[in-house]
């Protein structure tokens, strides 16, 4: 049976009926930017993450970005950021003129933690953003502790963890501001590219982010400063208020896969494959994937034999953003983040949607028991 990396069409299946009303209602109205979807999704998206505000962006790295802006980084200054993540989360610090200041991760997590930040502040360190990769929490208290005793402000990359929980919290309850994306393979995907920036508590910061979305201006044709065009389509943020919903649903469904996988899969060695752990308290690791470390160089060689199974598979991610091309000019040597450069050759991340049966998750495990010769 061939088991795809990830299906789209069954969950948008489900919201298919309401978002095309929806859509027939916004083609009456034709009010494409910023109407009363966006407007109603910023403060449902609010509600949920416990933000005090929400300002719809249109991709996740817009949100960053827009963050960032709202923080006034920029030429000079240094941003600390994890090296084993999407690369969006250094390339919006490059963009502002600012250094990425690469930190190594916690193998149990695959995240950042206070002493990794602690280490990598200077003088010009002006934001630390942790990334929750996968759906789990980084070391929030830690990061917030280090944070709070050198005053810098921090920037949660969420964008794979709308709703994953820690320590009796949200993604997005601890730093000043945080971004959420909604690529359509994340666990809330739009039809195309959106994103969420997200502020904790501050209402005059919430304001710039605002305008900042906008070329800076307000009122109309004021600019206060060089913003940007980051707004969410009116369509966008419909098609997100009819899945916001049944996002805890999913959550869940993705949650109960995992724990068959773990169950199932127990009996691989230490040597062999090492399983996602969920460590934080009070946590809810959302599953956003499902990435499990492939011992003894052989990650190529089981990646190829669930491929000719038909099975689906991905490398989240190949190259550490310490190693890229176009970071070569920051001088950073192989062997300087051993754990993240590990982490590059290890992983492998698994189906885990939550429309998958149990006998598709059946072949998948079995598939991979089978590769080191267990039933
Ligand atoms: C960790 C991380 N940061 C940032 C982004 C950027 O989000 P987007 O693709 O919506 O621009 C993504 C998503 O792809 C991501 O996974």
């Amino acid at each position: 049976m061939a088991v795809p990396m990830l299906e789209l069409a069954p969950q948008n299946a489900a919201v298919k009926a309401k978002v095309l009303e929806g859509l027939s209602g916004l083609i009456d109205r034709s009010a494409f930017i910023l109407g009363e979807n966006v407007k109603g999704l910023e403060a449902e998206i609010s509600a949920y993450a416990g933000a005090a505000h929400a300002v719809a962006m249109s991709s996740g790295t817009d949100a960053l970005l827009a963050a960032l802006m709202g923080l006034g980084i920029g030429h000079g200054d240094e941003v600390i950021v994890p090296s084993f993540t999407f690369f969006a989360s250094a390339g919006v610090v490059s963009r502002l003129g600012a250094k990425p200041v690469f930190i190594d991760l916690d193998p149990a997590t695959f995240n950042a933690t206070g002493a990794l930040v602690e280490a990598a502040i200077t003088p010009r360190t002006k934001a630390i953003m942790p990334v929750h990769l996968f759906g789990q929490l980084a070391d929030m208290p830690g990061i917030m502790a280090v944070a709070a005793k050198h005053g810098i402000p921090v920037v949660e990359d969420a964008c794979q963890s709308l709703g994953a929980k820690g320590w009796g919290k949200s993604a997005g309850q601890f730093g000043d501001l945080t971004a959420y994306s909604f690529y359509p393979t994340k666990n809330l995907g739009a039809f195309g590219d959106a994103g969420m920036t997200a502020i904790r508590g501050d209402a005059a910061l919430a304001a710039r982010v605002r305008r900042i979305r906008v070329h800076g201006m307000e009122p109309v044709y004021m600019h206060h400063e060089v913003g940007m065009n980051g707004r969410m389509d009116e369509f966008q943020a419909l098609v997100l208020r009819a899945k916001l919903p049944m996002l805890d649903g999913w959550h869940e469904g993705r949650r109960k896969h995992a724990t068959w996988y773990l169950e199932r899969m127990k009996g691989l060695a230490a040597d062999e494959v090492v399983l996602p752990r969920e460590v934080v308290p009070e946590g809810r690791h959302i599953y956003n994937q499902f990435t499990i470390r492939v011992k003894g160089g052989r990650r190529d060689a089981l990646q190829a034999h669930l491929k000719e199974r038909g099975i689906g598979s991905a490398i989240y991610y190949p190259i550490c953003l310490h190693e890229q091309p176009c970071f070569a000019f920051l001088g950073y040597k192989a062997g300087q983040l051993p754990e993240s450069e590990l982490a590059a050759k290890e992983v492998l991340s698994l189906p885990v949607y939550p429309e998958m049966t149990a006998a598709m998750l059946e072949e998948v495990a079995s598939a991979i028991l089978g590769f080191f010769g267990k039933p």
